[in-house]
Protein backbone atom coordinates (compact mmCIF):
# COMPACT_ATOMS: atom_id res chain seq x y z
CA UNK A 1 0.00 0.00 0.00
CA UNK A 2 1.83 3.53 -1.01
CA UNK A 3 0.00 5.27 1.42
CA UNK A 4 0.86 3.50 4.20
CA UNK A 5 2.25 5.81 7.20
CA UNK A 6 5.12 5.49 8.82
CA UNK A 7 4.79 5.09 12.96
CA UNK A 8 7.77 5.24 14.47
CA UNK A 9 7.65 3.87 18.18
CA UNK A 10 10.44 5.42 20.49
CA UNK A 11 10.57 2.88 23.55
CA UNK A 12 13.19 3.86 26.30
CA UNK A 13 13.52 1.53 29.49
CA UNK A 14 10.16 1.21 31.68
CA UNK A 15 8.20 -1.65 33.18
CA UNK A 16 5.39 -0.33 30.93
CA UNK A 17 7.33 -1.26 27.86
CA UNK A 18 5.45 -4.68 27.55
CA UNK A 19 2.30 -2.99 27.14
CA UNK A 20 4.19 -1.32 24.19
CA UNK A 21 3.84 -4.54 22.70
CA UNK A 22 0.31 -4.34 22.44
CA UNK A 23 0.56 -0.67 20.45
CA UNK A 24 2.97 -1.96 17.99
CA UNK A 25 0.58 -4.96 16.95
CA UNK A 26 -2.25 -2.37 16.67
CA UNK A 27 -0.90 0.16 14.82
CA UNK A 28 0.37 -2.63 12.31
CA UNK A 29 -2.94 -4.50 12.41
CA UNK A 30 -4.12 -1.27 11.51
CA UNK A 31 -2.36 -0.90 8.10
CA UNK A 32 1.01 1.55 9.59
CA UNK A 33 4.46 1.14 9.01
CA UNK A 34 5.78 0.69 12.28
CA UNK A 35 9.22 1.34 13.23
CA UNK A 36 10.67 0.33 16.87
CA UNK A 37 13.61 2.21 18.05
CA UNK A 38 14.47 0.94 21.40
CA UNK A 39 17.03 2.71 24.05
CA UNK A 40 20.14 -0.02 25.71
CA UNK A 41 17.64 -0.01 28.74
CA UNK A 42 14.21 -0.68 26.96
CA UNK A 43 15.77 -4.41 25.88
CA UNK A 44 16.24 -4.58 29.43
CA UNK A 45 12.41 -5.23 29.84
CA UNK A 46 11.43 -6.34 26.44
CA UNK A 47 14.05 -8.29 23.73
CA UNK A 48 13.93 -6.37 20.11
CA UNK A 49 12.67 -9.37 18.72
CA UNK A 50 9.32 -9.24 20.36
CA UNK A 51 9.25 -5.90 18.92
CA UNK A 52 10.72 -7.15 15.22
CA UNK A 53 7.95 -9.79 15.46
CA UNK A 54 5.09 -7.74 16.16
CA UNK A 55 5.60 -5.05 14.39
CA UNK A 56 7.16 -6.59 11.02
CA UNK A 57 9.93 -4.64 10.92
CA UNK A 58 14.10 -5.10 12.35
CA UNK A 59 14.46 -2.71 15.89
CA UNK A 60 17.18 -0.74 15.48
CA UNK A 61 18.76 -0.13 18.87
CA UNK A 62 22.38 1.20 18.19
CA UNK A 63 23.07 4.05 16.39
CA UNK A 64 26.55 2.29 15.01
CA UNK A 65 25.15 -1.31 14.60
CA UNK A 66 26.71 -2.44 11.41
CA UNK A 67 23.84 -4.42 10.52
CA UNK A 68 21.56 -0.88 10.13
CA UNK A 69 20.63 -0.43 6.19
CA UNK A 70 23.13 2.66 6.06
CA UNK A 71 25.35 4.10 8.14
CA UNK A 72 22.85 7.16 8.68
CA UNK A 73 19.48 5.07 9.35
CA UNK A 74 18.70 7.71 12.16
CA UNK A 75 18.46 10.32 9.59
CA UNK A 76 16.61 8.65 7.33
CA UNK A 77 14.52 6.80 9.39
CA UNK A 78 13.40 10.84 11.44
CA UNK A 79 12.62 12.52 8.04
CA UNK A 80 10.55 9.72 6.34
CA UNK A 81 8.16 8.99 9.11
CA UNK A 82 4.56 10.48 9.36
CA UNK A 83 4.51 10.28 13.45
CA UNK A 84 6.86 9.12 16.65
CA UNK A 85 4.92 7.98 19.37
CA UNK A 86 7.56 7.33 22.19
CA UNK A 87 5.88 4.70 24.82
CA UNK A 88 7.33 4.87 27.68
CA UNK A 89 9.12 7.80 27.92
CA UNK A 90 11.25 7.64 31.09
CA UNK A 91 12.42 11.25 32.95
CA UNK A 92 15.62 10.25 31.28
CA UNK A 93 15.15 10.25 27.77
CA UNK A 94 12.32 13.04 28.25
CA UNK A 95 16.02 15.34 29.74
CA UNK A 96 17.52 14.15 26.78
CA UNK A 97 15.19 15.36 24.36
CA UNK A 98 14.44 18.86 26.19
CA UNK A 99 18.38 19.42 25.98
CA UNK A 100 19.17 18.12 22.32
CA UNK A 101 21.40 15.34 23.74
CA UNK A 102 21.16 12.77 20.89
CA UNK A 103 23.54 9.60 22.64
CA UNK A 104 21.37 6.99 21.59
CA UNK A 105 19.56 5.63 18.18
CA UNK A 106 16.07 7.17 19.89
CA UNK A 107 17.27 10.43 20.78
CA UNK A 108 19.43 11.02 18.34
CA UNK A 109 17.10 10.10 15.69
CA UNK A 110 14.52 12.32 17.51
CA UNK A 111 16.91 15.26 16.78
CA UNK A 112 16.61 14.77 13.23
CA UNK A 113 13.20 14.43 13.18
CA UNK A 114 10.58 16.77 11.06
CA UNK A 115 7.30 15.03 12.04
CA UNK A 116 5.15 15.30 15.07
CA UNK A 117 6.06 13.50 18.52
CA UNK A 118 4.04 12.42 20.84
CA UNK A 119 5.85 11.46 24.38
CA UNK A 120 3.59 9.24 26.91
CA UNK A 121 5.70 9.46 30.11
CA UNK A 122 5.65 6.33 32.58
CA UNK A 123 7.74 6.35 35.84
CA UNK A 124 7.36 7.19 39.19
CA UNK A 125 5.31 9.84 40.93
CA UNK A 126 7.65 11.41 42.38
CA UNK A 127 9.65 11.03 39.49
CA UNK A 128 7.28 12.59 37.50
CA UNK A 129 6.45 15.66 40.05
CA UNK A 130 9.93 16.32 40.26
CA UNK A 131 10.28 19.88 38.67
CA UNK A 132 13.46 18.60 36.64
CA UNK A 133 11.24 16.57 34.64
CA UNK A 134 7.88 19.22 34.97
CA UNK A 135 10.29 21.87 33.67
CA UNK A 136 11.93 19.14 31.07
CA UNK A 137 8.09 18.28 29.68
CA UNK A 138 7.64 21.96 29.62
CA UNK A 139 10.47 22.94 27.43
CA UNK A 140 9.07 19.95 24.74
CA UNK A 141 5.15 20.98 24.96
CA UNK A 142 6.94 24.51 23.72
CA UNK A 143 8.38 23.45 20.72
CA UNK A 144 5.02 21.83 19.86
CA UNK A 145 5.69 18.05 21.59
CA UNK A 146 1.98 16.60 22.75
CA UNK A 147 2.79 15.09 25.92
CA UNK A 148 0.10 12.53 26.98
CA UNK A 149 -1.02 12.73 30.25
CA UNK A 150 0.02 9.78 32.68
CA UNK A 151 -2.88 7.62 34.18
CA UNK A 152 -3.25 7.62 38.16
CA UNK A 153 -3.46 3.87 39.62
CA UNK A 154 -1.45 1.07 41.47
CA UNK A 155 2.19 1.56 39.79
CA UNK A 156 4.39 -1.16 39.33
CA UNK A 157 6.75 0.41 42.38
CA UNK A 158 4.04 -0.17 44.45
CA UNK A 159 2.99 3.38 44.56
CA UNK A 160 -1.00 4.34 44.07
CA UNK A 161 -0.42 7.75 42.15
CA UNK A 162 0.10 9.74 38.66
CA UNK A 163 2.80 8.25 36.31
CA UNK A 164 1.10 5.22 34.71
CA UNK A 165 1.19 4.16 30.77
CA UNK A 166 -2.40 4.67 29.28
CA UNK A 167 -3.88 1.87 27.56
CA UNK A 168 -2.43 0.68 24.17
CA UNK A 169 -6.10 1.78 22.78
CA UNK A 170 -5.65 5.34 23.92
CA UNK A 171 -2.01 5.37 22.78
CA UNK A 172 -2.98 4.21 19.35
CA UNK A 173 -5.98 6.69 19.52
CA UNK A 174 -3.53 9.49 19.91
CA UNK A 175 -1.57 7.88 16.77
CA UNK A 176 -4.68 7.85 14.85
CA UNK A 177 -5.86 11.03 15.80
CA UNK A 178 -2.50 12.68 14.62
CA UNK A 179 -2.33 11.48 10.90
CA UNK A 180 -5.09 9.37 9.98
CA UNK A 181 -8.06 11.75 9.15
CA UNK A 182 -8.04 15.09 7.24
CA UNK A 183 -9.64 17.76 9.32
CA UNK A 184 -12.75 18.60 7.53
CA UNK A 185 -14.39 19.80 10.16
CA UNK A 186 -11.69 21.53 12.46
CA UNK A 187 -13.44 24.40 13.92
CA UNK A 188 -16.91 22.96 14.31
CA UNK A 189 -18.81 22.14 17.35
CA UNK A 190 -20.52 18.80 17.36
CA UNK A 191 -22.39 17.25 19.90
CA UNK A 192 -23.13 13.50 20.38
CA UNK A 193 -25.49 11.62 22.75
CA UNK A 194 -24.68 8.34 23.44
CA UNK A 195 -25.72 4.98 25.57
CA UNK A 196 -29.02 4.30 27.27
CA UNK A 197 -30.82 6.37 30.20
CA UNK A 198 -31.77 4.95 33.30
CA UNK A 199 -35.04 6.22 35.07
CA UNK A 200 -35.14 5.52 38.65
CA UNK A 201 -38.14 3.38 40.41
CA UNK A 202 -36.83 3.89 44.13
CA UNK A 203 -32.91 4.39 45.06
CA UNK A 204 -32.14 0.90 44.60
CA UNK A 205 -33.78 0.07 40.82
CA UNK A 206 -34.11 1.86 37.66
CA UNK A 207 -36.04 1.22 33.84
CA UNK A 208 -32.99 0.69 31.14
CA UNK A 209 -32.54 -0.27 27.38
CA UNK A 210 -30.11 -2.95 25.85
CA UNK A 211 -27.90 0.11 24.29
CA UNK A 212 -24.12 0.01 24.94
CA UNK A 213 -23.38 3.33 23.45
CA UNK A 214 -21.13 1.66 21.29
CA UNK A 215 -22.64 3.74 18.15
CA UNK A 216 -22.53 6.81 19.92
CA UNK A 217 -19.23 6.59 21.33
CA UNK A 218 -17.74 5.47 18.03
CA UNK A 219 -19.44 9.39 15.93
CA UNK A 220 -17.93 11.10 18.45
CA UNK A 221 -14.19 9.44 18.18
CA UNK A 222 -14.49 9.88 14.32
CA UNK A 223 -15.88 13.57 14.55
CA UNK A 224 -12.95 14.15 17.25
CA UNK A 225 -10.75 12.96 14.56
CA UNK A 226 -12.01 14.88 11.71
CA UNK A 227 -10.83 17.54 13.79
CA UNK A 228 -14.32 18.95 15.34
CA UNK A 229 -14.48 20.02 19.22
CA UNK A 230 -16.43 17.01 20.28
CA UNK A 231 -18.69 16.98 23.27
CA UNK A 232 -20.66 13.43 24.33
CA UNK A 233 -23.45 13.55 26.68
CA UNK A 234 -23.25 9.85 27.80
CA UNK A 235 -25.72 7.73 29.39
CA UNK A 236 -23.97 4.70 31.86
CA UNK A 237 -21.92 2.21 29.28
CA UNK A 238 -18.45 0.11 30.23
CA UNK A 239 -16.93 1.58 27.23
CA UNK A 240 -13.44 3.60 28.38
CA UNK A 241 -13.10 7.45 27.92
CA UNK A 242 -12.52 8.98 24.90
CA UNK A 243 -9.74 11.03 24.29
CA UNK A 244 -10.16 14.07 22.33
CA UNK A 245 -13.65 14.47 23.19
CA UNK A 246 -15.05 15.89 26.42
CA UNK A 247 -17.53 13.98 28.52
CA UNK A 248 -20.66 14.79 30.28
CA UNK A 249 -22.51 11.48 32.09
CA UNK A 250 -25.78 11.76 32.69
CA UNK A 251 -28.14 8.82 34.42
CA UNK A 252 -32.07 9.64 33.52
CA UNK A 253 -33.53 11.07 30.14
CA UNK A 254 -33.99 14.23 32.27
CA UNK A 255 -30.88 14.39 32.90
CA UNK A 256 -29.60 14.06 28.85
CA UNK A 257 -32.62 16.62 28.50
CA UNK A 258 -30.87 19.62 30.46
CA UNK A 259 -27.06 18.09 29.61
CA UNK A 260 -27.98 19.08 26.01
CA UNK A 261 -30.45 21.50 25.43
CA UNK A 262 -28.29 23.44 27.83
CA UNK A 263 -24.91 23.31 25.42
CA UNK A 264 -27.14 23.23 21.86
CA UNK A 265 -27.40 26.80 21.05
CA UNK A 266 -23.44 27.10 20.47
CA UNK A 267 -23.58 23.22 18.81
CA UNK A 268 -22.88 23.32 15.10
CA UNK A 269 -24.28 19.79 14.47
CA UNK A 270 -26.29 17.47 17.41
CA UNK A 271 -26.48 13.91 16.67
CA UNK A 272 -28.76 11.63 18.68
CA UNK A 273 -27.66 8.40 18.98
CA UNK A 274 -28.46 7.33 22.38
CA UNK A 275 -31.44 5.36 23.26
CA UNK A 276 -33.56 7.58 25.50
CA UNK A 277 -36.39 6.34 27.99
CA UNK A 278 -39.76 7.35 26.50
CA UNK A 279 -41.26 6.61 29.59
CA UNK A 280 -40.17 7.25 33.75
CA UNK A 281 -41.44 6.17 37.02
CA UNK A 282 -44.29 8.69 37.81
CA UNK A 283 -43.77 8.96 41.60
CA UNK A 284 -40.03 7.24 41.82
CA UNK A 285 -39.81 6.06 45.73
CA UNK A 286 -37.45 7.80 48.26
CA UNK A 287 -36.73 4.62 50.15
CA UNK A 288 -36.35 1.27 48.87
CA UNK A 289 -39.45 -0.55 48.29
CA UNK A 290 -40.12 -3.25 50.18
CA UNK A 291 -41.68 -6.27 49.04
CA UNK A 292 -43.16 -7.44 52.46
CA UNK A 293 -45.16 -3.28 51.91
CA UNK A 294 -46.20 -4.61 48.51
CA UNK A 295 -47.62 -7.74 49.38
CA UNK A 296 -49.32 -5.99 52.47
CA UNK A 297 -51.02 -3.12 49.93
CA UNK A 298 -51.90 -5.98 47.88
CA UNK A 299 -55.46 -6.06 49.33
CA UNK A 300 -57.03 -6.11 46.18
CA UNK A 301 -54.97 -9.82 45.36
CA UNK A 302 -53.41 -9.39 41.83
CA UNK A 303 -50.27 -11.08 43.20
CA UNK A 304 -47.96 -8.53 41.51
CA UNK A 305 -47.20 -4.83 41.48
CA UNK A 306 -47.55 -2.10 38.82
CA UNK A 307 -45.55 0.78 38.47
CA UNK A 308 -47.14 4.08 36.65
CA UNK A 309 -45.32 5.54 34.05
CA UNK A 310 -45.08 8.89 32.72
CA UNK A 311 -43.44 10.28 29.43
CA UNK A 312 -40.11 12.03 28.92
CA UNK A 313 -39.55 15.24 27.72
CA UNK A 314 -38.42 14.66 23.59
CA UNK A 315 -35.17 15.98 23.29
CA UNK A 316 -34.66 15.16 19.67
CA UNK A 317 -38.36 16.72 19.28
CA UNK A 318 -37.52 19.79 21.25
CA UNK A 319 -34.05 20.78 19.39
CA UNK A 320 -36.15 20.42 16.09
CA UNK A 321 -38.61 23.08 17.25
CA UNK A 322 -35.49 25.78 18.92
CA UNK A 323 -33.23 24.91 16.65
CA UNK A 324 -29.89 27.88 15.23
CA UNK A 325 -29.61 29.09 11.93
CA UNK A 326 -28.02 26.46 10.10
CA UNK A 327 -27.63 23.88 13.14
CA UNK A 328 -27.50 20.35 11.64
CA UNK A 329 -30.04 17.85 13.15
CA UNK A 330 -29.34 13.93 12.91
CA UNK A 331 -31.44 12.03 15.07
CA UNK A 332 -31.65 8.24 14.76
CA UNK A 333 -34.20 5.24 14.98
CA UNK A 334 -34.13 1.58 15.75
CA UNK A 335 -37.29 -0.17 14.96
CA UNK A 336 -37.86 -4.05 14.56
CA UNK A 337 -40.52 -3.39 12.05
CA UNK A 338 -41.65 -0.81 8.90
CA UNK A 339 -37.73 0.86 9.59
CA UNK A 340 -38.32 3.02 6.42
CA UNK A 341 -41.87 4.29 7.28
CA UNK A 342 -40.91 4.90 11.08
CA UNK A 343 -37.76 6.53 9.94
CA UNK A 344 -39.37 9.41 8.25
CA UNK A 345 -42.05 10.00 9.97
CA UNK A 346 -39.67 10.73 12.63
CA UNK A 347 -37.93 13.12 10.37
CA UNK A 348 -40.38 15.19 9.93
CA UNK A 349 -42.42 15.06 13.75
CA UNK A 350 -38.77 15.89 15.01
CA UNK A 351 -37.83 18.14 11.92
CA UNK A 352 -34.74 16.85 11.39
CA UNK A 353 -32.11 17.05 8.73
CA UNK A 354 -31.61 13.19 8.57
CA UNK A 355 -32.22 9.94 10.50
CA UNK A 356 -30.05 6.87 10.60
CA UNK A 357 -32.23 4.05 10.87
CA UNK A 358 -31.55 0.30 11.80
CA UNK A 359 -33.37 -2.59 12.52
CA UNK A 360 -33.24 -4.94 15.24
CA UNK A 361 -33.96 -7.66 12.62
CA UNK A 362 -31.16 -7.13 10.45
CA UNK A 363 -28.33 -9.29 11.08
CA UNK A 364 -25.09 -7.29 12.22
CA UNK A 365 -26.94 -4.46 13.05
CA UNK A 366 -27.77 -3.41 16.60
CA UNK A 367 -26.98 -2.68 19.90
CA UNK A 368 -24.21 -4.64 21.79
CA UNK A 369 -22.26 -5.32 18.48
CA UNK A 370 -19.55 -3.73 16.86
CA UNK A 371 -20.76 -3.70 13.23
CA UNK A 372 -23.95 -2.13 12.30
CA UNK A 373 -26.45 -1.31 9.23
CA UNK A 374 -28.01 1.69 8.87
CA UNK A 375 -29.77 3.37 6.59
CA UNK A 376 -29.45 6.93 6.02
CA UNK A 377 -33.08 9.23 5.50
CA UNK A 378 -32.96 12.79 4.47
CA UNK A 379 -35.05 15.01 3.09
CA UNK A 380 -33.48 14.76 -0.41
CA UNK A 381 -33.47 10.94 -0.34
CA UNK A 382 -32.40 7.44 1.16
CA UNK A 383 -28.68 5.93 1.30
CA UNK A 384 -27.93 2.32 2.66
CA UNK A 385 -24.92 2.16 4.18
CA UNK A 386 -23.54 -1.71 3.99
CA UNK A 387 -22.39 -3.76 6.40
CA UNK A 388 -19.83 -1.97 8.83
CA UNK A 389 -17.73 -1.62 11.62
CA UNK A 390 -19.15 1.09 13.87
CA UNK A 391 -16.61 3.46 13.77
CA UNK A 392 -16.94 2.62 9.66
CA UNK A 393 -19.94 3.52 9.68
CA UNK A 394 -19.22 6.43 12.35
CA UNK A 395 -17.43 7.84 9.53
CA UNK A 396 -19.96 7.42 6.36
CA UNK A 397 -22.37 9.08 8.74
CA UNK A 398 -20.54 12.31 9.13
CA UNK A 399 -19.66 11.86 5.12
CA UNK A 400 -23.24 12.46 4.61
CA UNK A 401 -24.07 14.87 7.52
CA UNK A 402 -21.05 17.21 6.08
CA UNK A 403 -22.37 16.50 2.18
CA UNK A 404 -25.86 18.14 3.30
CA UNK A 405 -24.60 21.36 5.54
N1 LIG B 1 -35.16 10.75 21.42
C1 LIG B 1 -34.98 11.85 22.22
N2 LIG B 1 -35.70 11.99 23.37
C2 LIG B 1 -36.59 11.06 23.75
C3 LIG B 1 -36.78 9.90 22.94
C4 LIG B 1 -36.03 9.79 21.77
O1 LIG B 1 -34.17 12.71 21.87
N3 LIG B 1 -37.27 11.22 24.87
C5 LIG B 1 -34.36 10.65 20.18
C6 LIG B 1 -33.41 9.47 20.14
O2 LIG B 1 -32.13 9.83 20.66
C7 LIG B 1 -33.32 9.18 18.65
C8 LIG B 1 -34.69 9.60 18.14
O3 LIG B 1 -35.24 10.47 19.12
O4 LIG B 1 -32.35 9.98 18.00
C9 LIG B 1 -35.63 8.49 17.88
O5 LIG B 1 -35.76 7.69 19.01
P1 LIG B 1 -36.75 6.45 19.02
O6 LIG B 1 -36.78 5.85 20.39
O7 LIG B 1 -36.45 5.55 17.86
O8 LIG B 1 -38.10 7.17 18.66
P2 LIG B 1 -39.29 7.68 19.49
O9 LIG B 1 -39.57 9.06 19.08
O10 LIG B 1 -39.05 7.46 20.94
O11 LIG B 1 -40.48 6.79 18.95
P3 LIG B 1 -40.84 5.24 19.19
O12 LIG B 1 -40.30 4.88 20.54
O13 LIG B 1 -42.28 5.22 19.09
O14 LIG B 1 -40.17 4.50 18.06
Amino acid sequence: MEDKKKVILGVSGGISAYKTVYVASGLKKMGYDVHVIMTENAAKFVTPITFATMSGNKVVTDVFDPANDTPTEHIELGQTADLVLIAPATANTIAKLAHGIGDDMLTTTMLACTCPILISPAMNTKMFENPATQENLEILRRRGYEIIEPATGMLACGVEGKGKMPEPDVLISYVEQWISKEKDMAGLNVLVTAGPTEEAVDPVRFITNHSSGKMGYAIARMAARRGANVTLVSGRTALPREPFVETVDILSADDMFHAVTERAPDMDIIIKAAAVADFTPANPADQKIKKADLIADDTEGYGGMSISLAPTRDILAYLGEHRTEGQFLCGFAMETQDLLKNAAEKLVKKNVDMICANSLKTKGAGFAGDTNVVTIMAKDGITQLPLMTKLETADAILDEIMKRR
